[in-house]
């Protein structure tokens, strides 16, 4: 028999396959569309095959498992997360939460089990959105909510979205096809690395999501005038870069506010975090739970991750910038305000600059709660081990929140070490993928009986 151990020795094997599956030689990128994504298609559908699923690829790239069920006309439960990854990234945001789902069908396969409904493993196409800046192209096809102004958008190189689609082996004009429908459809469940560190940090090697936080991802272009570096006055400039350093800091201010705070960065001075506070009452708490920070916008996070500066010389003085700002709270209402607020701030740094300011919001996406019933039977599938229940939101937008638009949906997250994630860092003890492969496996026996008695169609 294959022990749990076994079964999460062959997720670390495959995931450290898949690793290997990059465009950049010294470390792991694989972008959406990319030859590196068709070669890890290709090994997953080989493994997936083996383990007594069919398999295809729908009209985005999304690589799909099946193993059928007991009966021919059962429903189906969909499994699931991404294989493509974020730049310079780590092994297991993504494929992890593939490979333990595909260590759950192999177990059944190795048993000649089937369940009374169809099993479906999703390997989603696209969920960083590393190279058209707009997450989730696999699952929002999925979820029939692709939006087709999309396909006109050009990556770094100036190729189309369409035609990366179709050069994946995909079409374009079928991504309707892709959507499945609600009434087909069980439900929806993840597993993920926790990607931070709270499970580390209270001893949970997994842990049962309540909720994923919602998120906005901006690019702010500045257009000024590029000029000589040695030549033209610091009072005749227009210098994009300037502008966007301002926004940055802007951003940092804004989401960690320093009302009444004592230390460097407060000098009890009203800053802009304040401002959004006394204005949308937002809550702050007093005492951040990792480090002696001061006080704080509770869970309100702004990150500028990307810059562009063109022309990009050092003698020249930047005459564009685009930067990618990415805005999360658990709060919708608090989020969306929190961006009116930074776009009257860009605004305002335009306009004193005398640079053009172009706000353009590239995705946005709301909070989502998990499903109660999922969720429930994933928290028994847990309590089979004592103690071991924990249950926390998700900080990092996952393919679940978009499946969520035609699927009940639960996530289950794995520990990772010291919370890192996006980097290649990112680790995972095999002791928490066995516990993860085991929670899986009897989540999946717990809805065959939930299924059974409420009947599968
Ligand atoms: O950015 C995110 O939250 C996720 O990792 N895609
Ligand atoms: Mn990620
Ligand atoms: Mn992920």
């Amino acid at each position: 028999m294959t022990t749990y151990a076994d079964s999460a020795r062959l997720v670390m094997e495959r995931c450290d396959i898949l690793g290997g599956y990059s465009e950049e030689p010294d470390r792991l990128t694989r972008r959406y569309g990319t030859e590196e994504m068709r070669r890890a298609n290709a090994a997953v559908a080989e493994w997936m095959r083996e383990a007594g699923m069919e398999t295809r690829q729908d009209a985005i790239g999304n690589l799909i498992g099946r193993y059928e069920g007991s009966s021919p006309d059962a429903k189906t439960f969909l499994l699931g997360s991404h294989l493509d990854t974020v730049r310079d990234a780590g092994k297991y945001d993504g494929p992890l939460g593939v490979m333990v789902a595909l260590a759950c069908v192999e177990r059944l396969h190795a048993r000649g089990e089937r369940l009374p409904c169809a099993l479906e493993i999703y390997a989603f196409a696209d969920e960083e959105g590393l190279r058209y800046h707009t997450a989730y192209l696999g699952s929002s096809a999925t979820a029939g909510s692709f939006d087709l102004a999309l396909l006109a958008r050009e990556d770094a190189d100036g190729i189309p979205l369409a035609d990366a689609i179709r050069a994946f082996g995909g079409d374009p004009d079928r991504l309707a096809e892709s959507a499945r429908r609600r009434d087909e459809l069980l439900g929806y469940a993840e597993i993920h690395i926790e990607q931070g560190p709270v499970l580390e940090e209270r001893g949970y090697p997994v842990g049962l999501v309540s909720a994923i936080q919602g998120q906005s991802r901006i690019a702010v272009t500045f257009t000024g005038e590029a000029g000589h570096a040695g030549t033209v006055p610091m009072w005749m400039r227009r210098d994009a870069l300037c502008a966007a350093a301002e926004m940055v800091l802007a951003a940092e201010t804004l989401a960690k506010g320093t009302v009444g705070a004592k230390g460097p960065n407060a000098a009890g001075s009203l800053t802009l975090g304040s401002l959004f506070v006394a204005e949308f009452g937002a809550p702050i708490t007093g005492n951040p739970p990792f480090g002696g920070h001061p006080p704080y916008i509770e869970n309100f996070l702004a990150t500028v991750g990307q810059l562009t500066v063109e022309p990009g010389a050092s003698n020249v003085i930047p005459g564009r910038v685009t930067l990618s700002l990415d805005v999360r709270h658990p709060d919708d209402k608090v989020r969306v305000k929190a961006c009116q607020n930074l776009e009257r701030r860009a605004r305002e740094i335009a306009g004193r600059r005398g640079l053009r300011l172009d706000w353009r919001v590239a995705q946005e996406t709301a909070t989502v709660a998990c499903s109660k019933r999922l969720t429930k039977l994933l928290r028994q599938a847990i309590e089979s081990q004592p103690a071991l229940v924990h249950t926390l939101p998700s900080g990092a937008g996952h393919d679940a929140a978009i499946m969520s638009q035609i699927a009940e949906i639960a996530m289950l997250f794995v520990r990772c070490e010291r919370g890192i994630s996006h980097s290649p860092a990112e680790a995972v003890a095999p002791e928490d993928v066995a516990t993860a492969v085991e929670v899986t496996e009897r989540f999946l026996a717990l809805l065959a009986k939930d299924v059974a008695k409420r009947g599968a169609r």
